[in-house]
């Protein structure tokens, strides 16, 4: 059975936009190097899957995430095709490296925690604003979308419990630096149902309604669809996933795969939701990828329709 039967719920959005990570948050925490070249393709397949959204790579300081040293090189590689990518950048010096090439789509990635923000941008949750702030401001001023990430909106592994308050404070003063749009991360994958609903409603409370939010979820607990699900509900349309499920933090202790893209089409496509995502080629590219990294993916839809791992072809 290659795709599910369609049976609508009432009440959730008609079309969704799934917002790829694999090539930034999924590749970023593998530590064999992976070549450039098979970065550009990763990334061209994705777009060829009918992704609208694919996250080419980061701008943060090489030694801090060697993976993804390349992020000059990629770019060339991608071409034109490229400039349209959203790029992860922490600060002025990020931004001036993607601005020389002639990147339109930043990301900056804040921490809802003190702990966070110290082990993953080596400052405070003050300190990452400020230098956040001019970063934004002339971004915007050079025309450039910005998207901020919030980063351990449900769990924190050094703090425990983060306070649904504390993170609509710092979710709202990320946003309100200049974003389009704000992703909400449970970085380490400890959220459930009703804290999503929660979360999401005391963000439309405090001004910030669905439109301008989206959802980052990584699976570490299995919560990922079900926390998926309740955000539909509440009116959510854009959610983050990564081809394969690959993914974690490298500065987040536990933290494991984002949500795999293949489990996020599977139910979208049986709930009749809208996603323009090619499920065949997704589980291709992530059998592909696969076989480059040595290991099966841990998504449950391509362990279940693909053939698992792929031979490497020279
Ligand atoms: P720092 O060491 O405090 O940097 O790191 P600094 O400002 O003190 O500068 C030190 C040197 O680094 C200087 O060079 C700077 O020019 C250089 P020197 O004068 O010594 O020769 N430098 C840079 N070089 C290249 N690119 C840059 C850059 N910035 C400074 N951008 C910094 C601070 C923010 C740079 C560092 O902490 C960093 O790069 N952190 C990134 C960590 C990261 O990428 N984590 C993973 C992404 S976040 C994530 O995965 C979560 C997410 O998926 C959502 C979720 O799941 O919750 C988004
Ligand atoms: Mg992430």
């Amino acid at each position: 059975m290659e795709r599910p039967a369609v049976v609508p719920l009432e009440g959730l959005p008609e079309r969704v936009t799934i917002y790829e990570v694999g090539a930034r948050d999924g590749l970023q925490n593998e530590a064999a190097l992976v070549p450039t070249e098979i970065k550009a393709e990763l990334i061209t397949r994705l777009l060829d899957a009918g992704l609208p959204i694919v996250e080419a790579t980061s701008f943060v300081h090489p030694t801090w995430v060697p993976q993804l040293a390349d992020a000059a090189e990629l770019m060339a590689l991608l071409g034109d095709r490229g400039r349209d990518l959203p790029v992860l950048v922490p600060n002025e010096r990020g931004l001036d490296r993607a601005l020389e090439l002639g990147c339109r789509h930043i990301a900056i990635f804040g921490s809802a925690t003190e702990t966070f923000a110290a082990k993953n941008l080596n400052n405070t949750l003050d300190g990452q604003l400020a230098m956040f702030e001019p970063t934004v401001r002339r971004a915007r001023d050079a025309g450039i979308d910005v998207r901020a990430y919030v980063s351990m909106c449900f769990g924190d592994p050094w703090e425990g419990a983060v306070p649904i308050e504390q993170v609509v404070s710092v979710g709202r003063r990320l946003f309100d630096l200049g974003a389009s749009q704000l992703s909400i991360g449970d970085t380490i994958g400890v959220g459930t149902a009703g804290h999503v609903t929660a979360l999401v409603q005391a963000f439309g409370a405090a001004g910030l309604g669905t439109a301008h939010l989206a959802m980052h979820f990584h699976d570490t607990y299995g919560q990922a669809l079900a926390n998926t699900l309740a955000a539909l509900r509440t009116g959510i349309t854009t959610f983050d996933a990564s081809a394969g499920g690959l993914g974690g933090c490298p500065y987040a202790k536990s933290a494991t795969g984002n949500l795999a893209t293949e489990d996020l089409v599977w139910m979208l496509t049986g709930l009749g939701i809208q996603h323009g995502v090619d499920l065949t080629a997704m589980v291709e590219t992530s059998t592909w990828l696969a076989g480059h990294l040595g290991r099966p993916s841990p998504s449950a839809v391509v362990r279940a329709l693909g053939p698992g791992v792929a031979p490497v072809r020279e």
